[in-house]
C-alpha cells in the first residue's frame, strides 16, 4: 500500500519519502486512515513493523502549528524508546515545523522545564518523568487531543499500569487514544475497554509458520565471539545465498564491513541507507554478485528472493515471531533451508520462546575450530582448482611457470597460492550491544507458561553436532557468480593478520 493513498497531507508524505520508506507497513495501511478519521484505535503488529509512524504521521497531520499548547502525548516504557520515537516524529514533523519534545527519567529535569517552555506540540515521555512534570506543574495537559500508550504490553509488564492511569487523568476526556502494542494481552484489552472511547481493533497477523523444511540450529556463544564464529561455520557450512540478521543497524553496518574485509562478498542492508542504494544492494543479492546480505529485521521485510540458503541470526530476535520471519526467508518453494541462531548466555529464556512458538526444538552445534574452518575453506579450493586449471590457458604462462619453479619449490608455490585462495585472516572486533532485557523479569505474561509441547527430538538427544557438510550447493567465492578470488583478490592482498576495527559511521 502507498501512503498516498493513506489521505496523509502534501508535507507529511514528502517527510515519508525523505526517511526513505517507499511502501507503508500492513499496520500502517490499516491504522492511519482510522486515526484520521477520528477513532480510537488498539493496533498490534509485532515488532519492527513501523507502529511508530502508524500513530506519528497521522497524529502530526492534525496538530495544529499555530495552537502553543501540548497536543498530543505519547507514553513510552523506556527512555531509549522515548528518545527514539521523538527522533521519528522529528523527522517526519520538520517538513511542516512541528516541535516534539521528550522527557524522561535520569535525565537533567532543569533542562526538560527549560525545552517544554518552547512550546513543543507533542510530547514524548516515560510514565514516570510524565508525572513528575504533571506534579510539578511544568507539563500542561488540558489540550491534549491524543493520547497514544507505545509498547502497551512492555508498559504492563513494567508494572507502569497505575502511572498510566494517573496520567490519563490528568488529560481531557474529550480526545482520541490510540495504543499500540506487540501483544494483547486481555489485561490490556481491559485497558482499551476503560481509557478508550469504541477503540477500532486492528490486528495484524505474524507470518504463518513454514519452517518444516528449515532445519534449526543454535550455537551458544558469548557476544564477542560471534563474528569470529560466524565465519567458521561459513567456511564449513559454505553457504550459497545468505541472510545475517542483526539486532541494530550499527551491527549491520559493522558486521558487513567486517565481512567484507574478511573477503566475503556480503553488503548491509538497514533503513539509513538511501532507497536507491538499497535496490541496488537488492539487485546485486538477487544477480549473485553480494551472496551474504546482512540486514535488520525492518531491512529485510519485503525482501523476496528466490533460493536463500541459510540465514544466520547473529542476534537472536527479541520477539519470537521475528524469529519466524527470517527463518521463512529460506525453505520455500520445496527447498531445504539452514538457519543458525547464535545465543548468549543470557537469552536462553529467548531460544525457549522462539521454540515454543515454532514446536520445534533448535539442534545445538559446536562451533567449528579454527583448524576445521580452514580445512572447510581447502577443500572448497581443492575443487576450485579443477576447475581453473581447465580454464586457465597454460601456454601463457608457461615460461614464468617454469622460472618460478626453478627458483622456488612446486610446495611453496602451492602454499602460497592456497593462501591466497583462503580468507583473510582479519581480527574484526564488533561493538557490544546491550543485552536482551532479561525475559524472567520482564516477561511475566499470563497464560503462556505451561508444559513444553514438543515431541520427540531432545534436546540433548544427539549431543553436539559438529556440522561438516559443505555440500549444499556450492560455496559463496564462487567464480560463476561474478565474485571469484581474482575479483575479490585486492581484499586479500595480505595475508598476514591484520587487526581491524570497525568503527560506526554517524
Ligand atoms: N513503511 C516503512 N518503510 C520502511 N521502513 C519503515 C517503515 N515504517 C517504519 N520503518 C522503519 O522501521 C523501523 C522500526 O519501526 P518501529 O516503528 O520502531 O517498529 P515497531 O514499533 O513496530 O517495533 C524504524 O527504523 C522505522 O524507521
Ligand atoms: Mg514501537
Amino acid at each position: 500500500m502507498k501512503f498516498r493513498d493513506l489521505g496523509l497531507s502534501k508535507d507529511l508524505l514528502q517527510a515519508v519519502e525523505k526517511a526513505g520508506f517507499t511502501e507503508a507497513t500492513p499496520i500502517q495501511a490499516d491504522t492511519i486512515p482510522l486515526i484520521l478519521e477520528g477513532h480510537d484505535v488498539l493496533g498490534q503488529a509485532q515488532t519492527g513493523t513501523g507502529k511508530t509512524a502508524a500513530f506519528s504521521l497521522p497524529i502530526l497531520d492534525k496538530i495544529d502549528l499555530d495552537d502553543p499548547n501540548v497536543q498530543a502525548l505519547v507514553v513510552s516504557p523506556t527512555r531509549e524508546l522515548a528518545i527514539q520515537t521523538q527522533r521519528e516524529m522529528n523527522r517526519f514533523g520538520r517538513v511542516e515545523g512541528a516541535k516534539v519534545q521528550a522527557v524522561y527519567g535520569g535525565a537533567d529535569i532543569r533542562q526538560q522545564i527549560r525545552n517544554l517552555k518552547k512550546h513543543p506540540q507533542v510530547v514524548v515521555g516515560t510514565p514516570g518523568r510524565i508525572l513528575d512534570h504533571i506534579n510539578r506543574r511544568t507539563l500542561k495537559l488540558s489540550n491534549v487531543k491524543f493520547l497514544v500508550l507505545d509498547e502497551a504490553d512492555d508498559m504492563l509488564d513494567m508494572g507502569f499500569l497505575d502511572d498510566i492511569e494517573s496520567i490519563i487523568k490528568a488529560l481531557p476526556t474529550e480526545r482520541q487514544t490510540l495504543l499500540f502494542s506487540a501483544t494483547m494481552p486481555d489485561k490490556i484489552k481491559r485497558v482499551g475497554v476503560q481509557f478508550m472511547n469504541q477503540p477500532k481493533q486492528i490486528k495484524i497477523k505474524a507470518k504463518e509458520l513454514t519452517t518444516d523444511l528449515v532445519d534449526q540450529f543454535y550455537v551458544r556463544s558469548k557476544e564477542a565471539e560471534k563474528f569470529d564464529l560466524m565465519t567458521r561455520f561459513f567456511d564449513v557450512q559454505a553457504p550459497k545465498v545468505t541472510i545475517v540478521f542483526c539486532r541494530t543497524k550499527r551491527r549491520v553496518d559493522e558486521v558487513s564491513r567486517g565481512l567484507i574485509a574478511c573477503g566475503y562478498p556480503a553488503a548491509g542492508l538497514h533503513g539509513d541507507l538511501t532507497q536507491k542504494r538499497r535496490s541496488q544492494i537488492m539487485r546485486e543479492f538477487r544477480d549473485g554478485k553480494i551472496s551474504i546480505l546482512v540486514a535488520t529485521d525492518v531491512a529485510a521485510r519485503g525482501i523476496d528472493v528466490s533460493g536463500v540458503t541459510h540465514v544466520y541470526n547473529y542476534d537472536i530476535p527479541q520477539d519470537p515471531e521475528s524469529y519466524v520471519h527470517r527463518i521463512g526467508r529460506t525453505g520455500r518453494a520445496g527447498k531445504h533451508g539452514v538457519s543458525l541462531t547464535f545465543v548468549e548466555p543470557n537469552e536462553r529464556d529467548y531460544l525457549r520462546e522462539v521454540e515454543k512458538l515454532t514446536k520445534v526444538r533448535m539442534l545445538p552445534l559446536k562451533p567449528p575450530s579454527e583448524a576445521e574452518a580452514l580445512n572447510g575453506q581447502l577443500s572448497v579450493v581443492k575443487n576450485e582448482l579443477g576447475n581453473l586449471i581447465e580454464k586457465t590457458d597454460m601456454d601463457k604462462f608457461s615460461e614464468t611457470a617454469d622460472e618460478l619453479l626453478e627458483k622456488y619449490s612446486a610446495k611453496e608455490l602451492v602454499s602460497v597460492l592456497l593462501s591466497k585462495m583462503t580468507r583473510n585472516q582479519v581480527k574484526v572486533r564488533i561493538t557490544p550491544e546491550r543485552p536482551l532485557p532479561n525475559k524472567k523479569r520482564r516477561f511475566n505474561r499470563g497464560g503462556r507458561g505451561g508444559g513444553r509441547r514438543f515431541g520427540g527430538r531432545g534436546r540433548n538427544g544427539g549431543g553436539n553436532r559438529r556440522y561438516n557438510g559443505h555440500g549444499r550447493g556450492g560455496n559463496h567465492r564462487n567464480n560463476d557468480r561474478g565474485h571469484g578470488r581474482g575479483n575479490g583478490g585486492n581484499h586479500r592482498s595480505n595475508g598476514g593478520n591484520k587487526s581491524f576495527t570497525i568503527k560506526q559511521k554517524d
